[in-house]
């Protein structure tokens, strides 16, 4: 949530080593095109030059920031910071808008957060004197850390007055934040601060970054120093100084980032959604790579948890959130029926306030693409203070949940930039049944050979998803012609269940239709009365094959809703002929083992709703209200 980017280059004109130097301005703008994906309700941009500073600022989308700036442009700096922003506190104006400036317009901070305690301090600045002008609590820190700020400068070392101005604000806020500041008097300085909320540095030559995420400043630099829990990081083209809040001195931990700068491109798609549906069968064909040997052992170097410990396990707890959740879901049918070991999916935000009852014999496997949820995150800190053992499948390298576990298997889907999740979803799954093989192996509850087949049919999984893409055109057809629809149902069951739930939240989120996920032999048990004539009704079909196939149940349940009117639309195996008489519509996809089936049955669903908000004309890569990287409870 909230973007956050800030630059410091030098004035000698080797800038980047490449001779032609950087505008503040430019990177900051780039990177802010790049996290627009965390927040587009306003944004805001603040240069440090001739000794003071400029800032604009819109609500709405970056491109009113943008028209903002041409109309009224920015002089040439050296220096300078910026934000996109997903409100918490006040509304997205102009005036809530970040950068938030303090010290009598000399010095400019953006936040990514919130700050508890601001009712109390705001009570406090106001008794001395300071007026307020927008709702935010970001204006509240702004004007702490001007006064300490001013008194510091008047007692004497410029130099050092912001980052122990920053200390010093820091040791009275309450929250979550990520704090970027600038001062006019200190024109090659950007101070940051964080506390339970993501920021990354970024190493260049004779300049200096930091970001969100890496996002902020990929085109620039792929060395990154991922920081620690309360630390403050003072950057100048050439000096990066890490402390704690108290200026201790510290470290961070410098990574380099494999993603491609072009990944984060939209490769000639029209959204990122479409490219990143399309870039599923890379997704998990990355995600597989170089986990097992040729004979099927899984190598999982990554999870370093003592081998022993992990056969003492007797209860799995996935924690996640939306999306990830129900790839969570997914992976508990796995995971249960190949390990035998109980597994309850839990969303994070619920867990730890319902006194779950964890020990040391439990692992928690955490689901987040982002890495920096804040409900996963502090679930996870409450795990492990509970002694369980955490394992991180994540999507981002460096972000707060993989550091704060004791093990983390990444998910090679690249960066996702659409807020909305599709190829993160996939990777997940396929991650989760990684881990799931490898506890198996490890436990002796499978054969090798068994494990060896699994993978092999995992491995066929991307050219399968292909397919669907390649034969895209009549789920696309369809959605067009339902882009007047009120509310479209999803059954499921077994591993179909949860692709319905998240097949109903892509429509939800992408098209704003009101949709629904259901068990499908819950239907009768009530959501039935939802069905009327015409009322669309998606249905996920297991396969025929096999001994314990769900498939007839399915079929007597479309049978259910048609018979009182619904339109079905139905999701089946590849000669499947037996659902065509109860279809108005069949999707077909390749065959598969039925565990294996999300992996293919969520892209049409995914597919479907994409189109379908195109055809409203929304923007499927940031619907409204919404943001990715959830850094806040
Ligand atoms: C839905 C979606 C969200 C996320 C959820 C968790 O399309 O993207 O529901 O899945 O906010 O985010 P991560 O996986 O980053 O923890």
């Amino acid at each position: 949530m909230c973007g956050i980017v800030g630059y410091v280059g030098r004035a000698d004109g080797v800038i980047g080593g490449n001779g032609t130097g950087h505008q503040a301005l430019d990177v900051v703008l780039e990177g802010l095109r790049r996290l627009e994906y965390r927040g587009y309700d306003s944004a805001g941009v603040a240069v440090v030059t001739a000794g003071r500073i400029e800032s604009r600022k819109k609500s709405g989308k970056l491109t009113n920031l943008l028209a903002e700036l041409s109309e009224n442009p920015l002089p040439d700096a050296l220096t300078g910071i910026g934000h996109t922003r997903w409100a918490t506190h006040g509304g997205p104006t102009d005036s809530n808008a970040h950068p938030h400036l303090a010290d009598g317009g000399r010095l400019a901070l953006i936040h990514n957060g919130i700050i508890e305690n601001f009712a109390e301090l705001k009570t406090e600045l106001v008794s001395a004197g300071h007026t307020f002008i927008s709702d935010t609590d970001t204006e509240v820190a702004a004007a702490l850390l001007g006064n300490i700020y001013r008194s510091l400068s008047e007692e004497g070392d410029l130099d050092v007055a912001l980052p122990r101005a920053m200390q010093l604000a820091c040791q009275r806020l309450e929250g979550a934040f990520t704090l970027l500041a600038v001062h006019a008097d200190q024109p090659g300085v950007v101070v940051a601060a964080r506390r339970n909320s993501p920021l990354v540095v970024g190493l260049g030559d004779g300049e200096n970054f930091l970001g969100s995420d890496v996002s902020g400043f990929i085109d620039y630099t792929r060395r990154a120093v991922e920081l620690g829990q309360d630390q403050i990081v003072t950057i100048t083209p050439d000096t990066v100084d890490i402390t704690d809040f108290h200026g201790a001195p510290a470290e961070g931990k410098e990574y380099h980032v494999d993603w491609d700068a072009a990944a984060a491109k939209k490769d000639g798609y029209p959204s990122f959604m479409e490219k990143e549906i399309h870039d599923q069968p890379d997704a998990v064909a990355q995600t597989l790579l170089g986990r097992s040997d040729l004979e099927g052992r899984l190598t999982l170097d990554e999870i370093r948890i003592d081998p022993e410990e992990l056969k003492e396990v007797n209860k799995i707890i996935v924690l996640a959130c939306g999306t990830s959740a129900y790839a969570g879901q997914v992976a508990k049918y796995a995971i249960e029926h190949w390990c035998r070991i109980p597994t309850e999916v839990e969303l994070s935000h619920e867990f730890r306030y319902r006194d779950p009852i964890v020990d040391a014999n439990t692992l928690i496997v955490s689901l987040s693409q982002s890495g920096e949820t804040m409900d996963t995150l502090m679930a996870v800190r409450y795990a492990r203070e509970q002694g369980a053992k955490t394992v991180a499948i994540c999507n981002t390298n460096g972000s707060t949940i993989p550091r704060e576990s004791d093990a983390v298997l990444y998910t090679h889907a690249g960066p996702e930039i659409a807020v909305a999740s599709t190829k993160a979803f996939l990777a997940q799954i396929t991650a989760a049944y990684l881990l799931g093989l490898y506890l198996a192996q490890l436990r002796g509850n499978k054969f090798q050979g068994e494990i060896k087949d699994i993978l092999a049919d995992l491995a066929k999984t991307p050219d399968k998803i292909q397919q669907i893409l390649d034969n895209s055109g009549q789920i696309k057809d369809l959605a067009r012609s339902m882009s007047e629809s009120r509310s479209v149902l999803f059954l499921g069951r077994h591993v179909g269940f949860p692709v319905a739930m998240e097949g109903a939240l892509k429509l939800k989120e992408l098209a704003y239709i009101h949709a629904e996920g259901f068990a499908a032999g819950e239907l009768k048990h009530g959501p039935i009365a939802l069905i009327e004539e015409g009322q669309p009704v998606f249905v996920v079909v297991p396969s025929p094959r096999g001994r314990n196939s769900l498939h007839a149940k399915v079929v007597s349940n479309i049978q259910e809703v048609r018979a009182r009117g619904a339109k079905t639309i139905v999701i089946a195996e590849e000669g499947d002929e037996a659902v065509r008489a109860y279809a108005e519509h069949v999707f077909y996809i390749p065959e598969t083992p039925p565990l294996l089936a999300p992996l293919l049955a969520t892209v049409p669903l995914q597919i479907f709703a994409c189109e379908l908000a195109t055809a409203k004309g929304y923007d499927v890569d940031q619907p409204r209200n919404l943001a990715k990287s959830v850094t806040v409870e």
